[in-house]
């Protein structure tokens, strides 16, 4: 099967299991990338009519309003019963890697404010232990030589993201070579660095549930199995 069939078929997984949540005065929260792009266009098909979504990038927003979707402001909705988004990297405790598509700082966001994180992948995602993909950091621009410098020290090699301003009007440097055995302890050290936003990893607020895609069928994970 191929990979775009897998996210298309997580995404449905993943409508199924909030399908009860789903109505005209839930707010939901919708991440970004291609598997978040899938579960907007079930949702959409769905016809369902609900509340409207909190989005954690402006390409997602974009596709919500193509949708009329609406787009919720995490202000006014208070906390999210839910959150449905991709991963770059899912480790056996559904710690994360996420930042691909530099959505990184509002995805931190919305999961911390939601009840339950369901987080969407095909199976290429899931490793034992973090970090084969380059850990994205996001960067006051003034900072970003320092931040690179810090990153040294932690054992990484910064690579800065050329070309892409995030969102929020930021840099993404992308950190090679790093292995994550605690993604916890390096996930707070990284963010403690005067100019970092935020990291890529999402070990204190990991996800809830996590949907793998195989070729043949959706593994279920749950942090609290
Ligand atoms: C966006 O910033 C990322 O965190 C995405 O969740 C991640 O890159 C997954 O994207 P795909 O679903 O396109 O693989």
């Amino acid at each position: 099967m191929s990979q775009d069939a897998k996210k298309r078929q997580v995404a449905e997984a993943a409508f199924e299991k909030v399908r009860h949540l789903l109505d005209s005065e839930t707010p939901i929260g919708i991440g970004t990338g291609s598997t978040a792009n899938c579960f907007i266009d079930v949702l959409a098909e769905s016809k369902i009519q609900v509340l409207g979504a909190v989005a954690s990038s402006k390409a997602t927003e974009e596709r919500l309003t193509h949708y009329g979707i609406e787009l919720l402001d995490l202000n006014a909705t208070g906390t999210l019963p839910v959150y449905v988004d991709g991963a770059d990297e899912a480790d056996p405790r559904l710690n994360l890697i996420k930042g691909g598509g530099a959505a990184l700082t509002r995805e931190k966001i919305i999961a911390e404010a939601s009840v339950q994180f369901i987080c969407i992948a095909d199976d290429s995602k899931r490793v034992d232990v973090l970090g084969t993909f380059p850990l994205p950091v996001e960067v006051i621009p003034m900072a970003r030589s320092l931040v690179g410098r810090a990153m040294v020290e932690l054992g990484g090699d910064p690579e800065y993201r050329q070309g892409v301003i995030t969102d929020n009007g930021n840099l993404i440097l992308d950190v090679h070579g790093m292995s994550i055995t605690d993604p916890k302890g390096l996930e707070l050290a990284i963010n403690q660095i005067p100019g970092v936003v935020t990291c890529g990893l999402f070990a204190k607020r990991p996800a809830d549930i996590l949907l793998v895609a195989s070729d043949n069928n959706i593994l279920e994970f749950s942090r609290d199995a």
